[in-house]
């Protein structure tokens, strides 16, 4: 991969902060646009834009040709069976509160078991907890160990017949750690639970494939995969889909309307009212082919090795805390230096030009866990560099010495 090609698709990281060339580390939190992205906004904007799925005019039929494209490259991104099988959401957080809205109010009763883990993010504990308050159903959490892996085993005996559903992370937003979903699947299908995956840090990462893992639903952000801000997806399975009831009701959700009763659409429109952000699902269609082009395995074998790099550069740093060192680790790298507060770390790096997020990074149940209020967090893309790296490690020596 030639790094500094790529760098120039980016324009914002040529870009400096306080006089300092930018060192953009925040990357879990959202990753910068290539210009293709960009561009395709505003293409669509000059020369295409009308709404979609609404008219016989001629540009109202290219902007959802452009739309259903779009559906087809999620589809083929994540090698789901069909484009019915993804519905376009606003984001990972939209996704599994459209599953927590619908999957929830059919399917669940009061008792009925819904497990999360000790490392879930905030959006994949509340939807839960808003679920628990309407209709009685009860929350229960996999442990971690110190290192940042679930315990399987204790997963294993919490299924029981009461188990309707398992909702996790697929890689840990704060760890790194890379959970193994498949094995989680196979549990959860042979207790009769469906599962959940919150693909927000995985799919800009690591391949996906929803026909091998055979989850019941995947949910996942364009924002992190260099796509636009607002566009996100819940890949659902589609014999599934068809028995779920609507999440908000609307234009285009529906075959008939008549106030004695509304006929509702297939999957995905069923799922999909109002005007959709056609803008960004062509966006977002635009990033998966950049990320395509370099090809995700040669991101992870790129990103793995930066991790790598990083945590040794760091774990030589003395006092210097890593959280999270599970040996299966996507590009992540959270920590704390001796006592000193995260966010004067962060606000000490960010005047060296280096962005990286700092606190609880939505996980307080984590922070709990390890009995801290919050870390430091550098997180990788392709398009960062071992130098970065070095940067990032001298700067935090600097901080270290001034405390
Ligand atoms: N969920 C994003 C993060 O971890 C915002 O930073």
């Amino acid at each position: 991969m030639d790094i500094q090609k790529i760098r120039q698709d980016f324009p914002i990281l040529s870009r400096t902060v306080y006089g300092r060339p930018l060192i953009y580390l925040d990357n879990a939190a959202t990753t910068q646009k290539p210009r293709c992205v960009v561009e395709a906004i505003s293409e669509e904007y000059y020369s295409v834009n009308a709404n979609v799925h609404r008219g016989v005019h001629f540009l109202s039929q290219q902007a959802t040709d452009l739309h259903e494209a779009a559906r087809e490259a999620v589809r083929r991104f994540i090698h789901a069976r069909s484009t019915s099988e993804i519905v376009f959401t606003r984001g990972t957080t939209e996704s599994i509160n459209l599953v927590a809205g619908s999957f929830g109010e059919a399917f669940l009763q009061e008792g009925d078991e819904i497990i999360v883990s000790e490392m879930e993010h905030h959006s994949n504990i509340v939807p839960w907890q808003l679920l628990q308050e309407r209709k009685g159903v009860k929350l229960r959490v996999i442990p971690i160990s110190d290192s940042g892996e679930l315990d399987l085993q204790a997963f294993a005996s919490m299924l029981s017949g009461r188990t309707r559903l398992v909702s996790i992370a697929h890689v840990s937003n704060v760890l790194g750690t890379v959970n193994p979903v498949a094995d989680i699947v196979r549990l959860a299908h042979e207790a009769g639970a469906r599962v959940l995956v919150d693909g927000a840090q995985s799919t800009p990462h690591i391949p996906v494939d929803m026909q091998a893992l055979d989850a019941d639903f995947y949910a996942f952000s364009g924002h992190k995969l260099y796509g636009p801000t607002g566009i996100g997806v819940l890949y659902g399975k589609e014999e599934l889909l068809r028995q779920l009831p609507p999440y908000q009701g609307g234009g285009e959700m529906i075959k008939h309307v008549r106030f004695s009763g509304t006929d509702y659409e297939d999957p995905p429109l069923r799922f999909e009212a109002g005007t959709p952000d056609y803008i960004g699902t062509h966006a977002l269609a635009r990033a998966l082919d950049y990320v395509g082009q370099i090809g995700l395995d040669r991101i992870a074998d790129y990103e793995h090795r930066l991790l790598a790099y990083a945590t040794e550069r760091l774990s030589a740093i003395p006092g210097l805390r890593i959280f999270g060192r599970a040996p299966q680790k996507s590009a992540v790298l959270s920590f704390l230096v001796g006592d000193i507060h995260p966010f004067d770390t962060g606000t000490l790096l960010d005047r060296l030009g280096i962005a990286v997020r700092t606190g609880h990074h939505c996980a307080q149940p984590l922070m709990d866990r390890y009995g801290i209020s919050g870390t430091v967090r550098a997180s990788f893309a392709f398009y960062n560099t071992t130098e970065e790296i070095d940067t990032l490690a001298e700067g935090i020596e600097r901080i270290r010495k001034m405390f």
